[in-house]
Parts: structure tokens; sequence; C-alpha cells
């Protein structure tokens, strides 16, 4: 039997039980259509989905998507946490990937995201570590936060959505392909990379109609994401080529160099780099969401802006002091502001789907292999029961909260978000440079976008557009 803490409310003492897992249960699901199940039903931000219906069905439910068959929903953060906890059995049991049949099409060999928990998807992640461990990555934040400030500097009224996917583009090439420079925001390669890796991102991989009628992948319908593909490989080889030209094994500069040096004595086709660095730019656009998210919400509340400028000011000897991360744990109220936006806008409101690798039982309910998973963490991050007030920004709750097995924005376990080990350093640096040398307002009578006022992304739930103004505060 599992216990474990809920928090944020106060609670934090309290213990939730849940039930013995050799009981038999039968999972329950939402009334469904004979032809395509729930699928039809399923909202375009599908968590909101998810957490309708675990209203009526619970943490753990069944739903039918049609041809594809059933999958299982995880819907509750006691059982969020029983299934993916670092080292425990279940998260071995749940650490492969469902995959959308479309993926088939596009391809998924080799990439970090799409495969199942093998040696090679291991070794692949373990790479991408690697890779950051060898780039001096506060440095590449601090460039491209510096290149962010400039633009607020010079332009009177910035479009902040468009300047943060900007700068996420860079951070993601500079990681991936430009040996760990960056790019300028104007220039024509920057532009034609970012255009060409993230086409198609705006197409639903569960939603696809390939995925019922895969014979439609060949149809004109598809002649676009077809070329687009070629046009991904074609415009990553220059890459490529010029990378083996000048690699030196001593000085591995970004995810090229990464593929060409391998790790130990494991090596890999290099040519993989390319699924990789497309399934890695959707990834990452959980990062610019929760960019965009936290200027949103910060410049919402003046208190809250004012919070973060006086722990600011508190923490730095003198003004021309800049953000390093040697000060991270000395700035709580930005770490409570970023997980606070995390959890009010859970960016990516669902882990990406998982199987089990076998059949197996799970707080009691029979799980069949290669079942897909859906977790949803929209649902438990706004359960009033853990979250008072779960749609108000309140930084505050995460005072006095240490970090919750139950809270995983990045996701947790083996599947554990690959970006894990650099994306709190990026939005610290982000939060705490800019409102240090900023005061960012809304632009009078523009409206912000709320909650509801988004849109998805790549599985990412972005803010519709908004502008800001910035004075500077110190000079
Ligand atoms: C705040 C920013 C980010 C958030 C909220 C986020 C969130 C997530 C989540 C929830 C998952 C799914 C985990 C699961 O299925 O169990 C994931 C997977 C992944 N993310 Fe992120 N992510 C962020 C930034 C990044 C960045 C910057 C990168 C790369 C540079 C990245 C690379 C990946 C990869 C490779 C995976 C797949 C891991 C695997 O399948 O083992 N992410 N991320």
């Amino acid at each position: 039997m599992a216990t474990r803490r809920k928090g944020g409310s106060g609670d934090r003492d309290t213990y939730t039980k849940i039930e013995d897992p050799t009981e038999n249960k039968k999972l329950l699901g939402p009334e469904q259509s004979y032809l395509f199940g729930n699928l039809l039903q399923i909202d375009d931000k599908s968590h909101l989905s998810w957490t309708k219906w675990s209203e009526e069905l619970g943490a753990v439910y069944e739903i039918s998507l049609g041809p594809m068959g059933k999958a299982i929903v995880l819907s509750g953060a006691d059982e969020i946490a029983a299934a993916y906890g670092p080292g425990s059995e279940n998260d071995i049991k749940f650490s492969d990937r469902w995959r959308p049949p479309i993926l088939e099409k596009i391809g998924y060999a080799g990439s970090i995201t799409w495969e199942d928990w093998l040696e090679g998807a291991k070794q692949r992640k373990h790479l991408l570590h690697e890779v950051f461990k060898s780039m001096d990555m506060e440095g590449l934040f601090k460039n491209e936060v510096d290149a962010v400030c400039e633009v607020l500097s010079n332009k009177e009224l910035v479009d902040v959505c468009e300047l943060l996917n900007q700068a996420n583009n860079n951070i993601l090439l500079s990681i991936t392909l430009n040996r760990g420079d960056r790019y300028e925001y104007t220039d024509d390669e920057f532009k034609t990379l970012s255009e060409v890796i993230l086409a198609n991102n705006d197409r639903s991989l569960i939603g696809s109609p390939v995925n019922l009628m895969h014979c439609l992948w060949h149809t004109p319908f598809y002649n676009s994401t077809r070329r687009d593909l070629e046009k991904l490989k074609t415009t990553i080889q220059p890459y490529i080529d010029s990378h083996r030209a000048d690699f030196d094994r001593e000085n591995i500069r970004d995810l090229i160099d990464g593929y060409l040096g391998g790790i130990g004595e494991t090596s890999f086709d290099v040519q993989e780099v390319i699924i990789n660095i497309s399934s890695l730019f959707p990834s990452a656009c959980s990062l610019r969401a929760t960019m965009q998210y936290i200027i949103l919400f910060v410049i919402s509340d003046d208190d809250v802006q004012k919070k973060i400028q006086e722990e600011i000011d508190r923490v730095l000897n003198d003004a021309t002091e800049e953000y390093d991360e040697v000060l991270a744990d000395k700035i709580p109220y930005i770490n409570a502001v970023i997980k606070e936006s995390l959890r009010l806008a859970s960016p990516v409101g669902q882990l990406l789907p998982h199987c089990p690798i076998k059949d197996t039982k799970f707080e009691g309910y029979e799980f069949k292999k290669d079942t897909p998973i859906f977790t949803n963490l929209w649902g438990p991050n706004h359960d009033p029961e853990n979250w008072p007030d779960p749609y108000v920004f309140k930084p505050d709750r995460w005072l006095d909260t240490d970090d919750l097995p139950t809270f995983v924005p990045l996701g947790s376990g083996l599947r554990q978000c690959g970006g894990y080990p650099v994306a709190f350093k990026a939005l610290r640096i982000l939060t705490f440079t800019v409102f240090k040398r900023f005061h960012l307002k809304s632009v009078e009578g523009e409206k912000l976008p709320t909650l509801e006022d988004s849109f998805m992304l790549a599985g990412t739930t972005h803010p519709n557009h908004f502008n800001v103004t910035a004075t500077h505060r110190v000079s």
C-alpha cells in the first residue's frame, strides 16, 4: 500500500491512501459512438476532456479511440506520482511510448522522444545530457536573454510571444546545430531554419486522419507534409557535413558534434540527428510557452512584479551585478513565480503518451501491453482540493512548500523531460534578468489574454499574442 503527500494548500501533512493494488477493478469509460468511440468528443485541448471525464469517472478510466483501440487516462495527482515516481517499479512498466500511426509515416526511428525505452533511447537521452554538460548553457541562455532585453529596450511596443518564439528557436538552434552561437533575429538563415524545422508542428499528431486511414498519407492532402520532411533533411544535411569538417572530439559544441563523437564506446548514426532536431523543437515549444506565461502573469499583477524586483535588489550587491546560477537557491520568490506559472498555465497539459511494456496491474486495474496511457497534468494542477483558488495566480502558495512528488510539469522518472537539466535554469535567467532591467507593463486599452485565450501548438498551450512596454529600472 502506498501513501503519498498532497500539497500546495497548507494541508501538507495529510496523506492519501491508495487502494490495495491486488484488488480487481473495472475500468469505466464515457459513453461512445459505434464507429469512432470517443474520438470525436475529444477537445482540441485534450487535457480539458480528460479533466471533464475524470469528474464523473475518477482518476483512472478508459476511453475508446475508435479504430485505434482503447486508451487509459490517468487523471489524479496521486496516481501520476504512483505511475512515474522515479525508481518505482511502475515507472519502468510504463516507460514505453505509444505512437499515433502517423509517426510511422513521418518517421520516429532514432528519436529520443518517440522511441520505446530500450537501450537506444536511454543512450540518446544520455547523449543529449552529455551535450548540455559540455556546452556553456548558462552563457547561452544569458546571451539570448540579452538579445531579448535589447529588443525590449529599443522598441516602444513589443509583441512578447513573437519575441520569445524567436529566442526559443535561437536557443534550440544553438544547442542543436549552431555550435552554441546565436543568430541575429533578422538573419535570413535563422528565419529559414526556424520555418523549416517548425513546419507542420501545428498539425495534431493524435488527431491526424492518417491514424484512421493510413492510405491518406499518399494523397495530395499530405503532399506539403511530405515535401516539408524532404526539405528538413536537405536543409540540415549541410550543417552535418560542415560539422564533420571541423569536428574536434575534445570540444563538443552542439548536438551534431555529440552525435559525431558518440558517448564512451557507444556511437550513433549521425543522420539520426535530423529526426532528433525536428522532435526537440516541438518538445521545447513548452519552454517558450512557459516563458510567455511567466511574463503574462507577472505583468497582470503589479504586486508580483514588485516582489520579484525587491528580491532581485536584495540578492544583488549593486546594480551592475547580473544574475548567476549560484543565486538559484537565494531567489525563492522567483522560483515560486516559475512553479506557479507552470501550475496555473500547465502549458504541457498532459504527458506524451506512455504505454505499458507488458500486461500489468495498476492500482487494481488491468492494463494491457501497448495500450496508450494519456496522463492528465491540467486536472491535478487545478484540483481545488490541492490548490485553493486553483485559477488564481498565487506564487506565495509555494513559499513554504517543498517540491511535491505530485507536481510534475516536466514529467518524472525515466521519461522525464529531456530538457529538465536546463529548463529551469533558462526560466530563472529570463525572469531574473528581464525584471532586473525593466518594469514591464501591458498596453493601455489592450486586453491581456486569459487562460482561455490560448491555442495549441505541438501539444503545448500558448497564450494568444499580447504586447508590452518596457521601462528601464537601472541605467
Ligand atoms: C519549461 C519547459 C519545458 C516543459 C514544461 C517540458 C515538459 C515536458 C513534458 C511534460 C514531457 C513529457 C514527459 C513524459 O512523457 O513523461 C517532455 C518530454 C521531453 N522534453 Fe520537455 N519540457 C520543457 C522543455 C524542454 C526543452 C528545453 C527540451 C530540449 C532542449 C525538452 C526536451 C524534451 C524531450 C527530449 C522529451 C522526451 C523525453 C523522453 O521521451 O524520454 N523539453 N517535456
